[in-house]
């Protein structure tokens, strides 16, 4: 990403209906990828739970400068002034939400935001709940504007079920474009445990995780889309850089 001319920064919003679908993950390891290129970040917890903030507060003294605004008040919510907070200069803005988000909740999040990522896990329960969820979405001002784009992460995606092979052949039915497919492994909790990410690692043991991030940061402009990213683990087959226009149920 080309940070030498002035530009506004890239803001993204982890948001869906559903909880634990690892909306907080994938925020704080954007964030964390941000910081590791040297690019100004800030990650925005707005959740009351405030997992972002308590893993940034685990991270090691040598971790790459990463600036953190934790907007909940837990006795007032979250404080209207976050946005404020954020300090001028940071090129990489990702704001993490609370669980329960509907499409009319998050006006305030989306102001000035370029990228919506909604995780999901792949389920016909969740797929269900998030496509009601789409359909609010596509009604949304900064949608139907084109300020805002949307993209579908598949997470703790289990390889070989069916639940993930149907949406994998079948990517239209989620309503907006399938950008990742993350699968699940124990490493995620023992890394944010710790106050890491996996960028901040480099093991053989963690390539193929690593190489499922490669299309989403290929979708969000932050690496090259090679065509190892555009398909990405045979495992988890073609996940992503199939546009699929984002359409009302
Ligand atoms: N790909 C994954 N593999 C294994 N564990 C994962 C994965 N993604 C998330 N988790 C774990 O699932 C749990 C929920 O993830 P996370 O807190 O990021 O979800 P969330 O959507 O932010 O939840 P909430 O709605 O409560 O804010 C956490 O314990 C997290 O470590
Ligand atoms: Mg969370």
């Amino acid at each position: 990403m080309d940070f030498s001319s002035p530009a506004p920064a890239q803001r993204i919003v982890l948001a869906s209906t559903k909880g634990g679908v690892g909306k907080s993950l994938l925020g704080l390891h954007l964030a964390a990828f941000a910081a590791r290129q040297g690019w100004p970040t800030c990650l925005v917890d707005c959740d009351s739970q405030r997992c972002a903030a308590e893993w940034h507060a685990l991270r090691p003294p040598d971790s790459p400068a990463l600036h953190l605004v934790a907007a909940d008040d837990p006795m007032n919510g979250v404080a209207r002034s976050w946005s404020h907070r954020i300090p001028p200069g940071n090129r990489v803005v990702v704001i993490d939400t609370p669980a329960g988000m509907r499409a009319h909740h998050l006006t305030a999040y989306v102001r000035n935001a370029d990228t919506l990522l909604v995780p999901m896990q792949p389920s016909v329960i969740d797929q269900r709940a998030n496509r009601h969820f789409m359909n609010e979405l596509s009604r949304l001002n900064e949608i139907r504007s084109g300020q805002l784009r949307v993209g579908i992460v598949l997470n703790r995606a289990k390889l070989r079920t069916l639940a993930l092979r149907d949406l994998l052949e079948h990517p239209d039915a989620l309503g907006a474009p399938m950008v990742g497919v993350l699968r699940e492994s124990q490493a995620y909790s023992l890394l944010v445990g710790l106050g890491r990410s996996l960028f901040d690692y480099s093991s053989p043991k963690l390539a193929n995780l690593l190489d499922d991030w490669q299309p989403l940061l290929a979708w969000l402009g932050w690496t090259e889309a090679t065509q190892h990213q555009v398909t990405p683990n045979p495992q988890l087959g073609q996940a992503a850089g199939k546009p699929a226009a984002m359409s009302p149920g």
